[in-house]
């Protein structure tokens, strides 16, 4: 299986493509810091992977037809994509600096909607397309306000491109972890709600097996946020979490 990871440097993507490599998949990485990147790489090596990377800024438009380019060229064809580069920053900064909100919606939202366009209209009958979105896009939240936006734009570019790929045989998947341990939230006080970078990334793994629409990580929070979406407004902008 040949699989294009962006921001592969991201420990739920590292995750996935450690399962991957231990099944001897062909893996194409893309992530920004260079030196990250080539212990991703030989970290998969190890594990059996056959491994392509490209050092590249995600979010620098001019540069994405050339790198889906490349990676079509380097691996022949893309059995699958994990888009899995985002960030989210406190709160404070995030939700009162207009400049980082914007760079939030670049990075989670409008850059991946760019490059999840190219490629679709690269990929074959019979690929996935999976993309890390989060449970943060299910209902605003103070915590997560720009953040959570992002997500929810990315849902829903998600949900239309599956509609749109279903009749050429592309199938879309929308991930959405719930709260994990990784770098992203390593500031963040941990509690029982939080899942391991490994259980989410066999999770991916499973549901590209599967060819998923939309897979929440671990499963349970489906049931969560499904109450979460049914609390009354009025009851909800009191809630503080
Ligand atoms: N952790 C959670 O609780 C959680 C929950 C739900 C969803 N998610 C989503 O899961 C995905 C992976 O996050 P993670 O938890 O694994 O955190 P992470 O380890 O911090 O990964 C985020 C990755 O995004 C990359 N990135 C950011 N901006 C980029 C850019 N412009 N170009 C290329 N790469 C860029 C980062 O690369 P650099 O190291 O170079 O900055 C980093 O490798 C994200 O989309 C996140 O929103 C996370």
């Amino acid at each position: 299986m040949k699989i294009l990871v962006l921001g592969a440097t991201s420990a739920i993507a590292q995750a996935a493509a450690r399962v991957w490599a231990q099944r001897g998949c062909e893996l194409f990485l893309v992530a920004r810091n260079g030196a990250r990147l080539s212990a991703v790489a030989d970290d998969l090596r190890a594990r059996g992977g056959r491994v392509l990377t490209v050092a590249q800024d995600l979010n620098d438009d001019s540069l994405h037809e050339a790198l889906l380019e490349n990676a079509l060229v380097a691996l022949g064809t893309i059995d699958a994509v994990l888009l899995a580069q985002g960030i989210l920053g406190d709160a404070l900064k995030r939700d009162n600096d207009p400049a980082f909100a914007e760079l939030v919606l670049r990075t989670n939202l409008t850059a991946p909607v760019r490059l999840l366009t190219l490629l679709a209209q690269r990929l074959k009958p019979g690929a996935c397309i999976a993309a890390v979105s989060s449970i943060a896009g299910e209902r605003g939240r103070a915590k997560v306000g720009v953040y959570g936006a992002s997500k929810a734009g990315l849902d829903s570019f998600l949900s239309a491109l599956r509609q749109r790929l279903r009749e050429r045989g592309v199938q879309v998947t929308t991930l959405k972890p719930g709260l994990v341990d990784t770098p992203m939230t390593a500031a963040l006080p941990k509690n029982a709600l939080y899942a391991s970078p490994a259980a989410v990334g066999r999770g991916i793994v499973r549901a590209v097996d599967r060819r998923c629409d939309v897979a929440y990580l671990p499963w349970w929070w489906r049931w969560v946020m499904r109450l979460v979406r049914a609390l009354p407004e009025a009851f909800f902008k009191r809630m503080k979490f």
